[in-house]
């Protein structure tokens, strides 16, 4: 049986490294990282700045993921970002995802409503930053505009329409604030 410590296990790796690496560079990105994992159907579409860090991991070996950076908008990400199958990022304008976040399978963040719901009705566009240490759970909406503070955990289904504040876990639709999080400090989610 091969491990990621046994002779096979570490070729494996290596393989996987390489392959993540290269899918990196022909993504679009300004700038990628270094240890990127990219498995399944990963589809980039980078027509903004988008900027990715170190340990990049992005599994759509279940469904696609899909990140899109368009014209004249901007995407960054920090380090240690781990995106679930289903995942979709679209940014029109800005948005910011920090370090060592977890996003769930089939999350969702998006930074412009993109059609009236009646004629005149406001647009909402705007930056979504999403700070360190940050989990989203499984099928997460992020609307347009917010931000969710560091450390903070939003539970399955939630549909995020105003900013959370650091160290939270909050939950629903729309997702309220449940419960303080002690965290303490350097701690990260794994
Ligand atoms: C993040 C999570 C683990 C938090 O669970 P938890 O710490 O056990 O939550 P708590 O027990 O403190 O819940 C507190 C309250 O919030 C409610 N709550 C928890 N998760 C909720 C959710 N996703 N939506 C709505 N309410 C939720 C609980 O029912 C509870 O309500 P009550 O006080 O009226 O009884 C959980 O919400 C979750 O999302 N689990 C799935 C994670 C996931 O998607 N994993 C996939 C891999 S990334």
């Amino acid at each position: 049986m091969s491990n990621g410590k046994s002779p096979d296990g570490l070729l494996t790796n290596a393989k996987r490294l390489i392959k993540g690496t290269v899918r990196a560079m022909l993504s679009g990105a300004e700038r990628f990282g270094k240890r990127t994992l990219i498995g399944g159907r990963v589809k980039f579409a980078l027509d903004g700045k988008t900027v990715i860090g170190d340990q990049f991991t992005a599994d759509g070996s279940l469904s696609a993921i899909s990140i899109r950076t368009r014209k004249g908008g901007a995407l960054s990400i920090g380090n240690h970002v781990y995106l679930n199958s289903g995942v979709s990022i679209d940014a029109w304008h800005d948005v910011q995802i920090g370090n060592d976040v977890l996003l769930g399978p089939f999350v969702s963040i998006i930074d412009n409503d993109r059609h009236e719901v009646e004629p005149g009705a406001i647009l909402q566009r705007g930056p979504v930053i999403i700070g360190n240490n940050v989990w989203l759970g499984r099928n997460v909406a992020v609307m347009p505009g917010v931000s969710i503070g560091n450390g903070s955990v939003i539970g399955a289904n939630s549909v995020v329409t105003k900013d959370i504040p650091p160290n939270s876990f909050a939950a629903g639709v729309p997702a309220r604030v449940v419960r303080e999080l002690t965290i303490p400090d350097g701690w990260v989610r794994h």
